[in-house]
């Protein structure tokens, strides 16, 4: 505490003496919680005209194993305040360069700030056996079929096609998976690459049938599945949130209500009118999840889909899972390849292994035996 009130800097002249303005910063709080938005505001006094300053923020924070972490927000015109999302917990610097434009001069002020666990979070407590399940997988397998052989080009395979001597074998991409997901949970699926996890949340999802078995799926569904199903990569990024807000069955008048809602969130407000496939990945992302999550489905599906997007804006989508975790009856399965995401979010946890059923039960369980044998 002592170190951050010393550090309530005031300027820090570059050219000490005459200059006739200074600058001090200001943050929302000195010490917040991990994945909280600290908002940083530059005040400026003297002699000296607005417009004529720009600004620039950055951080840094010394982290032992891979070396300090850095970052900026870029060089603003007259902003005198950024939002800045710790992407750990620690002691950060925060600092602002503010340059006077046509003198050169550069004023800087600086603070630490103390980013610290989340504890307010809770997973969610372990389901009561007669709480009512929301998603019932009973006895699931699902098969695919591929071809048999390997082709070494397109037209060997169109060819074999056409004297009907193409031969397909059944892969078993699941086989007999069997678990319940209760009211409010989170619930976890692990497993390696290629066991079968997107597979079966396509199912719950509806996107795939299962070849055997049943899958029954009580209320509303947002599903983050697969980066960019529900998108047409021709339109625009505007056009794609009323398409998308569509497909996920809200009205035209609910979308226009909460557009400027969900364009914040994605942090995408100069690229609305740019066509998608002009977009990252890590944007596409960024959109789906603002949509998806805009309001509370009875039902959140997420596979994976975070790891696309950057650090800061995992951490954004992380805060928002918690807190949709936290608002009574919504239900969130997740499947991450971040086996610490899991244990943070999920109270249950389900892993499937080559399509078979390993385990189900109490995450800590779940994902230590997972470590111990995949890891
Ligand atoms: N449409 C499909 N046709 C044939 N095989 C598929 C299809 N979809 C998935 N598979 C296969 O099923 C297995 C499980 O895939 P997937 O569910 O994506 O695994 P995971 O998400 O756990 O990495 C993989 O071997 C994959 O190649
Ligand atoms: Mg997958």
């Amino acid at each position: 505490m002592s170190e951050t009130s010393s550090n309530v800097s005031g300027a820090t002249p570059a050219s000490p003496e005459g200059s006739g303005w200074g600058v001090t910063l200001k943050l929302s709080a000195d010490t917040v919680d991990d994945a909280t938005p600290i908002f940083a505001t530059a005040h400026v006094e003297g002699a000296v005209e607005w417009t004529d300053l720009e600004f620039r923020y950055r951080w840094s924070l010394d982290v032992e194993e891979d070396g300090p972490l850095h970052g900026s927000s870029g060089v603003y015109d007259d902003q005198s305040q950024w939002g800045f999302i710790p992407p750990q917990t620690g002691s950060f610097w925060l600092c602002v360069s503010v340059r006077h434009k046509h003198t050169g001069v550069v004023m800087e002020a600086s603070r630490w700030v103390t980013v610290q666990e989340d504890e307010s979070f809770r997973r969610p407590p372990l389901p009561s056996a007669d709480a009512p399940s929301v998603v019932e997988v009973k006895d699931v397998s699902m098969i695919f079929n591929i071809a048999s052989e390997q082709f070494n080009s397109l037209k060997e395979y169109f060819l074999a096609l056409a004297r009907h001597e193409l031969k397909f074998k059944e892969f078993r991409a699941l086989d007999h998976i069997d678990f319940e997901v209760k009211r409010g949970e989170a619930f976890g699926l692990v497993g390696t690459n290629g066991s079968g996890k997107s597979t079966m949340l396509k199912i719950i999802a509806g996107v795939l049938d299962a070849s055997e078995g049943s899958c029954k799926v009580t209320g509303t569904i947002a599903p983050l599945i697969e980066l960019g199903a529900g998108f047409d990569m021709d339109l625009t990024a505007k056009e794609n949130i009323y398409l998308n807000g569509a497909l996920l069955g809200y009205r035209k008048e609910f979308i226009d209500a909460h557009f400027q809602d969900i364009v914040e969130f994605a942090e995408l407000q100069n690229f609305m009118d740019m066509p998608l496939k002009n977009y990252s990945s890590g944007m596409v992302a960024r959109i789906a999840f603002s949509i998806a999550t805009i309001t509370e489905p009875d039902i959140l599906i997420v596979d994976e889909t975070l790891s696309v997007g950057d650090f800061l804006f995992q951490k954004k989508c992380e805060r928002r899972i918690k807190e949709l975790v936290q608002s009574d009856g919504v239900t969130v399965l997740l499947v991450s390849h971040s086996i610490d995401l899991v244990e943070r979010i999920c109270d249950r946890v389900c892993w499937i292994e080559k399509g078979k059923m390993r385990m189900v039960g109490p995450t800590d369980e779940v994902c230590d035996a997972y470590k111990r044998l995949a890891g």
